[in-house]
């Protein structure tokens, strides 16, 4: 068998469909992007998701919905308050991406953003996930939508310990989509194996005896020997990515500087010495390189030898 084909004995599609929608339909995580399939909301929500958690993620959704209800909206604010909007996300870039897609949705597509996931993936911006998790959640479309949750579940479910790459796994996220006459659609399967990655397949201690899907899934068994290794996904698995130190890196200071502008007054700036203040003193050479990366990526702009909000 060639290293990472499925087991001769994976699951057959409509038992896994049958299991999940069981369990989906009492242990569903009632979460505010679920009741809408406005494809601006659900774009905003899955920008969000990207790099930051859910729990942290929910109020800020319902502020950035409230400020910017639709995509004409969000393309004819200042980025500046879009980037305000995005305070206590992270990842302050993701603000300037979506103001840019708005802008580009509304300019070029009369403000509707195409069904399927191949147009979506031409639009600035927009990456394989997104694209996928946008054409399935808002227009149904079946395309397998594979976090790190989905990913890590489908991947334990059809191959035990032994992950596959991403490109391996993508085939086999789609033959197991739900067809017409199952139990659960698309969007329902992949949230529904979303919330059994979150809930029950944690990358460390997964509760295989409450996972719906244990009598289907080849980690199980192994899973259950007290020698299995829990930690091989930090080691050599694609589903989980590496993150440095965050204090003290270029984000943490990045991150610090754009708070400080984000907190001037409209039209304020900050100068060379107050945006070193910002960014915990670090030298001129490091606030100049910082500062080119925020300009780069439409975060700031320099006035004089400071830097205010684009
Ligand atoms: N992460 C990304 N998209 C999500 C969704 N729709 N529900 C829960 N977690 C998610």
């Amino acid at each position: 068998m060639p290293a990472h084909a499925a087991p001769a004995d994976t699951p057959h599609p409509a038992a896994l469909h049958a299991a999940l929608a069981d369990w989906y339909a009492s242990h569903a995580r009632d979460l505010p992007w679920r009741r809408t399939t406005d494809p601006y909301a659900i774009l905003v929500s899955e920008v969000m998701l990207q790099q930051t958690q859910v729990a942290r993620t929910i109020p800020r959704y319902a502020e950035f919905l409230a400020s910017f209800p639709t995509i004409e909206a969000l393309a004819q604010a200042p980025v500046a308050d879009v980037i305000r909007a995005w305070s206590g996300m992270g990842f302050n870039a993701r603000a300037v991406r979506l103001h840019r897609l708005a802008v580009e949705v509304v300019a070029l597509h009369g403000g509707k953003l195409p069904p399927t996931a191949v147009a979506l993936r031409t639009l600035p911006g927009i990456g394989p996930y997104t694209a996928a998790a946008v054409a399935c959640f808002a227009f149904g479309a079946s395309e397998p939508v594979l976090d790190t949750n989905v990913y890590r579940v489908l991947s334990r479910v059809a191959h035990g310990l032994t992950p596959p790459s991403r490109q391996e796994l993508e085939p086999l996220a789609r033959a197991l989509l739900p067809g017409p006459g199952a139990p659960l659609d698309p969007s329902s399967w992949a949230q529904a194996l979303m919330d059994v990655g979150a809930a029950l397949c944690s990358v460390s201690a997964p509760a295989c005896g409450d996972c719906p899907l244990e009598r289907h899934c080849a980690a199980a068994p192994e899973l259950a020997r007290a020698d299995a290794p829990r930690t091989l996904a930090e080691s050599s698995v694609p589903y989980a990515p590496k993150q440095g130190t965050f204090a003290g890196s270029t984000r943490f200071h990045r991150g610090r500087i754009v708070a400080a502008l984000r907190d001037l007054p409209e039209g304020g700036s900050l100068s060379a010495q107050q945006l070193a203040d910002a960014a915990g003193g670090r030298s001129p050479a490091e606030i100049a390189a910082l500062v080119d990366g925020l300009v780069r990526d439409g975060l700031a702009r320099r006035v004089g030898g400071g830097a205010a909000l684009p």
